[in-house]
């Protein structure tokens, strides 16, 4: 119960910021006051007061923000901040300022208090007063710079939400992102022989090539393929027919080569060749395809090892 109140508390971490935030906003203008007021007295006990709570607020605020991130899988558990492995994280870059900024906040809101205690102390010395005043100014400033930084995490700002929007439309137009659509419908090609082959180069299994009908005639005279066409290479574990991987090659409109390597169902004993994958869909540029070019050095017939 405890703890589910508690993630529930932390997933509501962007409205309670609010609570130590607005009371920070109140301090400087509670300190114009102390200028103005006939009783600066009771305005410097009064910002004391709200600063006490305001770091208070805070302190339930920053745990509420760390379990949240660790709900998420931002920030790894055990850990406080998130591990920024590229610059291009920029969400795990963005809550790690925003992170450091509550913390820096939290300290000069501790200085803050002590300097509004002094002021009340002395209140004599305007100093004292007028130091609080520029103390609770940069400390809102810094809690504010790191709230515009949560607010952006949460809504997203112009340029994050045009990644993220670039990144789903890409998706989309991506139609082999998930599936070798291509190359599990080689039956719809034409045949380049008419039994299997037992192929050395690609794990010793039963192998058909398909080719594209606009590659055909090229591949069979020995030919580079032209632009646009690909062939498939379909495999057999066994003479029983036992589906092996599908392989796949295509020369792209740049005149570059692609690959693919596809086996949805890798038997126990051939993981080792998968890196211990039951399941694997490798497309150029996977750093496991770079083996493909050991032989296809060139568009045209390959290498034989
Ligand atoms: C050891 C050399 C070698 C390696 C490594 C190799 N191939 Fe091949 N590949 C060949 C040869 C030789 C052929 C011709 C058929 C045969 O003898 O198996 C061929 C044929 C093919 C074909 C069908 C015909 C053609 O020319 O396109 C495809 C598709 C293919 N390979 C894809 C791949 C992919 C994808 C990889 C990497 C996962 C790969 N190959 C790795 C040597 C290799």
């Amino acid at each position: 119960m405890g703890t589910f109140l508690f993630q529930l508390f932390s997933r509501e971490h962007p409205a309670f910021v609010h609570v130590p935030l607005g009371l920070v906003v109140c301090l400087p203008i509670m300190l114009v006051a102390t200028y103005r007021s006939r009783y600066p007295q009771t305005w410097r006990r009064m910002a004391f007061r709200v600063a006490l709570l305001a770091l208070a607020a805070s302190v339930l605020t920053m745990a509420s923000g760390l379990y949240w991130a660790r709900m998420l899988n931002l920030v790894p558990p055990g850990a406080i901040l998130p591990q920024v492995a590229s610059e291009g994280q920029a969400l795990q870059r963005t809550l790690r300022s925003h992170e450091i900024s509550a913390a820096v906040g939290f300290v000069i809101g501790i200085i803050s208090l002590l300097i509004l205690r002094k002021s009340y102390h002395e209140p004599e010395k305007w100093t004292w007063t007028t130091a609080s005043f520029a103390a609770v100014l940069l400390w809102a400033g810094v809690w504010g710079f790191g709230s515009k930084l949560g607010g952006i995490m949460v809504f997203g700002d112009a340029e994050t939400n045009k990644a993220a929007a670039a990144a789903i439309n890409a998706k989309k137009n991506d139609a082999e992102a998930e599936l070798p659509i291509r190359a599990l419908d080689y039956a719809s090609l034409e045949p380049a022989q008419t039994a299997p082959f037992k192929s050395h180069a690609h794990g010793d299994r039963l192998a058909r090539t398909w080719v594209t009908a606009s590659g055909i005639d090229d591949f069979t005279a020995g030919k580079p393929l032209p632009v646009g066409s690909y062939a498939v290479l379909s495999t057999a574990l066994d003479a029983k027919g036992t589906p092996g991987p599908l392989y796949m090659r295509e020369v792209k409109a740049d005149g570059s080569q692609a690959f693919a390597f596809y086996w949805p169902r890798v038997p126990e004993a051939s993981r080792a060749e998968t890196g211990g994958e039951d399941y694997v869909y490798w497309r150029s540029p996977h750093k496991s395809l770079a083996t493909c070019l050991a032989c296809h050095t060139t568009t045209g017939p390959a290498n034989r090892p």
